[in-house]
């Protein structure tokens, strides 16, 4: 289990009344990338136009400019707007490998205040499963609490 009470309480700190998405996207994607060794990129992807996500604030090697929701798990997770965990991104079907130590990933969908979806957060490992239920416990309450509010 990570220390996510220190996380999120530091992460909630920073915000400090910030309603700008970018700022905030900025700000939780450096945050989880430097708290937690395995999580090894960390980043967001907006939605920018019906159907389309594209590259948003985020840490570690670079990432794909721009995915359809019928591509990867980051279309995946747009599309059915609930969470994925996988694995084993060799067993995914249509996984996107930005990068080639990429052994498994979590995304989870972030919606606003109104319910819409406005992005998804994307957290790749290189260790093989790395993410458990408690991740995903704390992060979609991470998201909620981060951008539930603008
Ligand atoms: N693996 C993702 C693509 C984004 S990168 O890993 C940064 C996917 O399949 O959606």
């Amino acid at each position: 289990m990570q220390p996510y009470a220190e996380i999120e309480g530091r992460i909630l700190a920073l915000m400090d009344n910030e309603d700008d998405t970018i700022s905030l996207m900025a700000t939780v994607a450096a945050e989880l990338y430097q708290a937690v060794e395995g999580f090894d990129w960390v980043g967001f992807y907006r939605v920018t136009e019906p159907g389309l996500l594209k590259i948003g604030p985020y840490q570690g090697g670079h990432g794909c400019l721009v995915i359809p929701f019928d591509k990867g798990v980051c279309g995946a997770a747009a599309r059915t707007g609930e969470t994925q965990r996988v694995d084993d991104v060799d067993a995914f079907p249509g996984h996107i490998a930005c990068a080639a130590s990429t052994r498994s990933e979590i995304v989870v969908p972030v919606r606003n205040g109104a319910g819409d979806l406005i992005a998804v957060l994307d957290i790749d490992s290189d260790t093989p499963a790395f993410f458990k239920s408690d991740d995903q416990v704390f992060l979609e309450a991470l998201m909620e609490k981060v951008f539930g509010r603008i």
